[in-house]
């Protein structure tokens, strides 16, 4: 078994560390503070070629695998969970599902502007009543010959405010169930497409997270992404991929703050040393390296079977269902690590206690995860 990175890994994950200390890094507090969205630091994220990571060259994309997109997730995620969550949704939802199930003009339009952040994506599934239980979802998209009239109410979508073009799941036939739901690209621009109000968040402050109406808004029939009925399953499989790149955006806010409470250890002085040196710290800080690289190694496993082709629902759903526990334990401890300084801002692990909690939520649930998980096992 074989665990070395390439130059190449090495490069990508060196260009994104260095990307998320000198641009991501000096404004995050504040971006926190006033729930301001990075824009400057995406259009970066989009020229240095972050945003559509693993798109084919043919359509401007980085022709890159899934390890070099977890390791700069990772890189991102450290310093900025905000910035990162765009850029997760953006590759691995958006791009994700055109790439692999859009057609060759779906591609041209979209995917080829998306995937150098010229234009931004958001993918609509979660509804008031429908986030874990996808199939139940109001939104719908009648057919009416040569086009789908969409209305409904999509919840808690990232990018809400930000994207120009939406990945939106909707219900064509109830009776169906859900072989009757189309997923659709609409463009922010039709008529009858509105944008709610933002959420005021715990974390993530810094992305941009809003409801959607949508009233009669005509969609064409070319803008559907697979054959009539594949709604259901393209978000699945898309979910299976985007729930990688989570669970690498909850390794990184982990080793962020683990590598800022080591760092403070060492500086931080009391009864006479630096508090690294009473084993109450350096064994937190044990704890901490040990559960972090378990989670890395669940992350690159996941990254590695897609890369490699197999079936990654199970090895994706474990990666992102640990990593993201591993990032609240982590985060928790950061905070107690630095005591009275961990509950204020100017040292940043309370922002990622903050940020933390939601990769227990989006893309899945804990609980959603071990639905897919124990589903898998008893299967086998
Ligand atoms: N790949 C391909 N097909 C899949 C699949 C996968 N990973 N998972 C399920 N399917 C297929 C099944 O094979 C089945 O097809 P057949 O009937 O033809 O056999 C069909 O889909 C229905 O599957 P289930 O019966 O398993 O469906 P279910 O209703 O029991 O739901 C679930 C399964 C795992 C709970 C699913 O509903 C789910 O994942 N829910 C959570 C949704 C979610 O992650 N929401 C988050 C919103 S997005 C977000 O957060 C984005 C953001 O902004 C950051």
């Amino acid at each position: 078994m074989d665990f070395t990175l390439t130059e190449e890994h090495l490069m990508i994950r060196d260009a994104a560390r260095d990307f998320a200390k000198t641009e991501l890094l000096p404004g995050v507090i504040e971006r926190d503070n006033k729930q301001e969205f990075p824009t400057r630091e995406v259009k970066l994220m989009g020229e240095l070629g972050f945003l559509g990571m693993m798109v084919d060259p043919a359509y401007n994309g980085g022709g890159m695998d899934t390890v070099s997109y977890v390791l700069a997730m990772e890189e991102l995620s450290k310093i900025d969970a905000s910035a990162s969550v765009v850029m997760s949704v953006n590759n691995s939802l958006v791009c994700f599902g055109i790439q692999a199930f859009g057609t060759e003009e779906q591609k041209q339009k979209y995917l080829s502007k998306l995937s150098t952040g010229e234009s931004l994506g958001a993918f609509c599934l979660s509804e008031p009543e429908a986030g874990s239980d996808a199939t139940s979802q109001k939104t719908s998209a009648i057919d009416m010959g040569d086009h789908y009239l969409v209305n409904g109410t999509k919840n808690w979508i990232t990018n809400g405010n930000s994207a120009d073009f939406y990945i939106v799941i909707a219900q064509t036939d109830r009776d169906k169930g859900h072989r009757g739901i189309n997923a659709l690209i609409l463009e922010k621009t039709m008529p009858g497409f509105e944008v709610g109000p933002k959420e005021d968040k715990l974390g993530i402050r810094g992305s941009d997270t809003h409801s959607l109406n949508f009233n009669d808004v005509k969609v064409p029939k070319e803008n559907r992404l697979g054959e009539d009925g594949f709604g259901f399953k393209f978000a699945m499989k898309t979910l299976a991929g985007g729930r990688i790149g989570i669970a690498a955006q909850a390794l990184g806010i982990a080793a962020g703050a683990y590598e800022t409470a080591r760092e403070y250890s060492k500086v931080r002085k009391s009864f006479g040393t630096e508090i690294c040196n009473h084993q109450a710290i350096a064994f937190k800080l044990a704890d901490m390296h040990t559960k972090i690289e378990a989670a890395r190694h669940l992350v690159m496993k996941a990254a590695w079977d897609k890369d490699q082709g197999k079936n990654y629902d199970l090895s994706g759903a474990m990666a992102k269902l640990y990593a993201s526990q591993v990032a609240m334990e982590v985060t928790i401890e950061a905070v107690q690590v630095h005591g009275g300084n961990g509950f204020v801002k100017e040292y940043h692990v309370e922002r990622m206690m903050r940020d933390a909690k939601i990769t227990q939520i989006y893309e899945g649930t804990s609980e959603i995860q071990k639905m897919v998980i124990s589903r898998a096992i008893l299967r086998d």
